[in-house]
């Protein structure tokens, strides 16, 4: 069972699991159960989906309810945060290889309701190619669930702190942190790419709901300062304090610097 725990400012109180798999499993159950939902009462659902080491666990999570518990995605769209600035969707370094090997090729999705930011447009084309993953967004009525992560710095998606609160999707350009954070995938900090797409913190807001997951020791600084700290576009997340939908679930080494005092 969840532990909650009770914030004196107004911040929602993060549900907290003893381990990371407890935390992942949870959050896949959240998403199962919205596309359970949405099928009994014959809607489509827009989801909103992130890529890194957080979410690996949900993805399989959700694999395994595919194949072992009969759960469809046939309703299911996804809109993916984002993806780096330039990269070939073949790359095993770009986030559509990683959704395909992570989560797609495993599921029954239908091919044409994934959307990924592709980022083959030029300089020139790009603000266009931006504007158009932000209208197909809207044409779904906005996402029913955005499920995220969180940087080393605070951002959500590549909203890297500086970012506006109205930030739609854009190219944007990478922190060092986040830059440096990416060697363990591209190798050499030269090979990591300076620029990427991604959806704004004004689109993630305008999500119905909102799962924010952290784990790990790594994370346990700055979701101490997303939860508790001022509000602030130094910290990307920390606008998160004001919106209801928002749920933050946590493992135990992730909410180490909350407060004792502060636990129910
Ligand atoms: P991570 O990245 O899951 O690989 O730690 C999270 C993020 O940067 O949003």
């Amino acid at each position: 069972m969840p532990i909650k725990i009770s914030k004196h400012i107004q911040t929602k109180a993060p549900t907290l699991f003893p381990d990371a798999d407890q935390a992942s499993v949870y959050a896949a159950q959240q998403i199962a159960e919205l596309i359970h939902q949405k099928q009994r009462e014959g809607n489509q659902v827009t989801l909103g989906l992130a890529t890194g080491n957080t979410p690996k666990k949900v993805y399989q999570e959700l694999i395994r309810l595919h194949k072992n518990e009969g759960l469809s995605f046939q309703n299911v769209i996804t809109f993916n945060l984002d993806e780096y600035y330039p990269i070939g969707p073949d790359n095993d370094q770009s986030y559509t290889y990683f959704m395909r090997h992570n989560l797609f090729d495993h599921i029954d999705i239908q091919q044409e309701n994934i959307y990924i930011p592709q980022t083959n447009s030029t300089p020139q084309e790009v603000a266009k190619y931006c504007q158009a993953y932000e209208d197909k967004i809207a044409e779904y009525g906005g996402l029913d669930l955005q499920l995220l992560g969180i940087g080393r710095n605070g951002h959500i998606g590549f909203n890297e702190p500086g970012s506006s609160f109205e930030s739609t999707t854009r190219l944007v350009n990478l922190h060092p942190l986040t830059r440096e954070d990416a060697i363990a995938q591209f190798g050499t900090i030269d090979k990591v790419p300076h620029q990427a797409i991604s959806i704004g913190i004004h689109t993630i807001m305008q999500a119905k709901r909102i799962l924010l997951l952290a784990l790990g020791e790594r994370k346990s600084e700055i979701m101490n300062k997303a939860l508790s700290g001022e509000i602030s576009v130094d910290i990307p997340a920390s606008i998160l304090q004001t919106m209801s939908q928002v749920e933050y679930i946590l493992d135990q080494e992730a909410a180490v610097l909350i407060q004792e005092e502060d636990r129910v």
